[in-house]
């Protein structure tokens, strides 16, 4: 009976997992940029997603809709790439100025074939970053554009003197300029954006970026280089080697946690065997990161050039039914699992990761926002809330968090279950912890003796099916509640994480 009892103490005792939260001086901000969004021409995300025109019934401003623009503003986005994705190396943003009425249209190539009539075009986009209070991204056609026409829409972004822009800008109704700070130089030229060699788009860039920013790059533009797909590592290397440093502030990097590229498993009818095979490609990303940061580190040991995720999410195949537009897809708690382990995995290395973009804001990929076609009802994905969760690390300390992972185990394979990063600002302190096993619960034991904690709160993002997900007829099915069953005592913070769950907890 002693021994039975004693027995069973030490599988609990075995079961717990002890975390060192280990504040340091040399720890990283995390960049608030690292909670970027990203819309493309594509599909129903600019076109029956955000922008559905002035003269809708859907309550809107400048022709987007108001329930997008209060949702975004919530979730305290920092940052807005646009047009494309593979949509900006076939786009003229000049067709996209001026009356309306008088806009030429852009046939869609890449998406479905499908006629645009360029009525969203750069006032629109900018002006809606002002509404939202958040930074613009443009994307530059390197693919099928010139040096000129990009160093136009920057004149026309950008420049307050006189100039034949900036006069084009005044007489289309806009004073100001926007002052863009973030430029994409073409979009994975190594594919859609000109099935380039590293070599040749090397060369490319290094024209680009020269022209777009003048000689000593005065106005602070931030360059970033279409960069490598997820593994290909001889394309950072090849693009850190051959580009001049002064030219280059960003490296991208893409990564979809894609299980089959022939294959994709449906958003909604897929298994534990579809949902372990995509978490694996999901952390990934540690692997992806630590990997092109060694070869940055290489060629730019003092860390200026950032690496900027601008693409990475779950892709599934497109659902069927009314909503069956290019890429338009459900999203479930598997979902929400990707987006708490690959955001604690770009907090945990905020030292090279400065930028990141979630594919894409409504409607397309891993969207944080769907729109019915039919009936224009509007729902907030577990995606979303997952986000807004986090949104709390956005510019603060990482503080750095060194535990061994409790196992999630199927089918013979293992993945860590936990993952965990924490961070500081304005004397609160922030953990947030994912659970990714789909059956068992895991208890985790913070020590958090350095940080002078007294009190703690936490919110928690749960449902009991991998595939749940919220519907336009039940959309908060899946939204956070408060999370209490969390125990403070003697600088040790415990709780217990129930399978499937995101929780973040603030403690002061
Ligand atoms: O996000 C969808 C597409 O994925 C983008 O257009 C492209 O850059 C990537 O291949």
């Amino acid at each position: 009976m002693l021994v039975a009892l004693m027995t069973s103490q030490l599988s609990i005792a075995q079961k717990t997992t002890t975390v060192e939260l280990k504040p340091s001086e040399e720890a990283p901000t995390i960049s608030k940029h690292i909670y970027g969004h990203f819309a493309e021409h594509l599909g129903r995300c600019i076109y029956g997603g955000f922008y559905v025109g002035e003269d809708s019934d859907i309550p809107n401003t400048n022709g987007v809709r108001n329930d997008i623009i209060v949702a975004l503003k919530d979730l305290k986005i920092p940052n807005l790439r646009w047009p494309g994705g593979c949509f900006a190396d076939t786009y003229h943003w000049k067709d996209g100025i001026g009356p309306k009425e008088d806009r030429p249209t852009i046939v869609n190539r890449w998406w479905g074939g499908v006629t645009e009539d360029n009525s969203f075009g750069t006032h629109d986009f900018l002006n809606l970053c002002e509404v939202l209070e958040t930074e613009p991204y443009l994307a530059g056609n390197v693919g099928s554009g010139t040096v000129q026409e990009l160093i136009d829409w920057v004149q026309y972004t950008n420049h307050d003197g006189k100039s034949p822009m900036s006069d084009l800008r005044k007489k289309n109704g806009r004073e100001k300029p926007w002052n863009v700070k973030y430029w994409g130089i073409g979009n994975e030229a190594w594919g859609c954006g000109g099935n380039m060699t590293p070599e040749y788009y090397s060369d490319e860039y290094r024209k680009y970026a020269t022209f777009l920013s003048g000689w000593s790059n005065e106005s602070g533009i931030f360059r970033i280089a279409s960069g490598a797909s997820s593994s290909d590592y001889k394309w950072t290397e090849v693009l850190m080697k051959n580009i001049k440093h002064n030219l280059l502030e960003g490296m991208a990097l893409h990564h979809y946690s894609v299980i089959d590229w022939n294959n994709k498993s449906s958003s909604t009818g897929f298994e534990e065997e579809h949902y372990f095979k995509t978490m694996t490609e999901a952390l990934k990303m540690e692997e992806l990161i630590e990997k092109h940061t060694a070869i940055m580190d290489k060629y730019d040991p003092e860390n200026k050039i950032a690496l900027v995720v601008d693409e990475w999410g779950g892709w599934y195949d497109t659902d069927k039914g009314p909503n069956g537009t290019p890429l338009f897809q459900q999203n479930t708690m598997r979902d929400a699992m990707i987006a708490g382990v690959t955001l604690n995995i770009f907090n945990n290395r905020a030292d090279r990761v400065k930028m990141a973009n979630l594919a894409q804001t409504v409607n397309v990929l891993q969207a944080v926002i769907l729109t019915d076609a039919e009936t224009n009802k509007m729902l907030l994905t577990p995606t979303y809330h997952v986000m807004k969760m986090y949104n709390v690390h956005q510019d603060a300390t990482l503080i750095p968090v060194e535990f061994e992972s409790p196992k999630y185990e199927f089918n013979g394979e293992s993945l860590p279950a936990v993952s965990i990063s924490a961070s500081k600002k304005e004397g609160k302190t922030h953990i947030s912890l994912t659970n990714i096993d789909a059956e068992k619960e895991n208890t985790i034991e913070l020590d958090v003796t350095n940080l002078g904690i007294k009190n703690a709160s936490g919110l928690i993002l749960k449902s009991d099916k991998l595939q749940d997900h919220n519907t336009f007829d039940n959309p908060e099915k899946i939204t956070p509640s408060e999370f209490k069953d969390f125990k403070l005592k003697k600088g040790k913070l415990s709780l217990t994480l129930p399978p499937l769950s995101v929780v973040v907890l603030e403690a002061k």
